[in-house]
């Protein structure tokens, strides 16, 4: 079966990417796949410090304590839907440090549908900020397919208040499944043809 990890980039208590997150899990589950909902919003991931890679780290060191479960969840997964808000014009800090954190082939040559959200009528500052410099040295692939969610507070999908377009929750339907193809297509290229050790960090 398909596992995808369902990111949600917000740090935030009323997190609007953590309630798409739970959305695109429920869609994830009905096209068949499972979904592992990491949100930011429920761990307290430290900022990436040069102490991550040590091995003599003290035995309560967050990258002894929090980050290897974080990362072991993420290997797990075969591919990646990544959510961020959109704040002051970016993805969130939040984010970029997972991705930052993501050093063991977490993510490698794992595709990943990016979505992202806005209260208003933003949210493609996100967007252009990971495609540029989300993916270097995780590879992450992300897909040329991408969901804007712009007044997200609208969106709810099957309550009797949902207010969005009634095209966006298809468009994130066929969205996951693009991804779950991709996602079982990956699969032998990450196991029979990427070598990670000569490829090392991205260029
Ligand atoms: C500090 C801050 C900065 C924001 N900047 C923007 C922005 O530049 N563009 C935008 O469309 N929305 C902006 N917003 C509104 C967010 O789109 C909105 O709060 C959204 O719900 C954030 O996602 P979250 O609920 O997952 O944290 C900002 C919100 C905050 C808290």
């Amino acid at each position: 079966m398909t596992k995808i990890a369902v990111i949600a980039g917000s740090n935030r208590k009323e997190a609007e990417s953590h309630r798409v997150g739970e959305i695109a899990s429920q869609m994830l589950e009905e096209i068949g796949a499972t979904a592992d909902l990491i949100s930011l919003r429920d761990i307290e991931l430290p900022l990436w410090d040069e102490s991550k890679g040590s091995k003599d780290l003290p035995e309560d060191s967050p990258w002894r304590t929090i980050w290897p479960g974080v990362s072991e969840r993420l290997k797990a997964a075969d591919g990646m839907v990544v959510i961020s808000p959109e704040w002051h014009g970016m993805a969130s800090p939040h984010l970029k440090n997972l991705l930052s954190c993501c050093t063991d082939r977490e993510l490698a040559f794992k595709p990943g549908y990016l979505i992202s959200v806005s209260s208003s009528i933003g949210g493609a500052y996100p967007i252009a900020e990971l495609r540029m410099s989300g993916y270097k040295n995780n590879y992450a692939h992300w897909l040329p397919d991408h969901l804007i969610i712009r007044n997200v507070a609208s969106f709810r999908p099957g309550a009797a208040d949902d207010a969005a377009p009634d095209w966006l929750a298809p468009r994130m339907r066929h969205g996951l499944k693009v991804l779950c193809a991709y996602a079982e297509a990956a699969k032998p290229i990450r196991a029979e043809v990427v070598d990670l050790d000569l490829l090392r960090n991205g260029m």
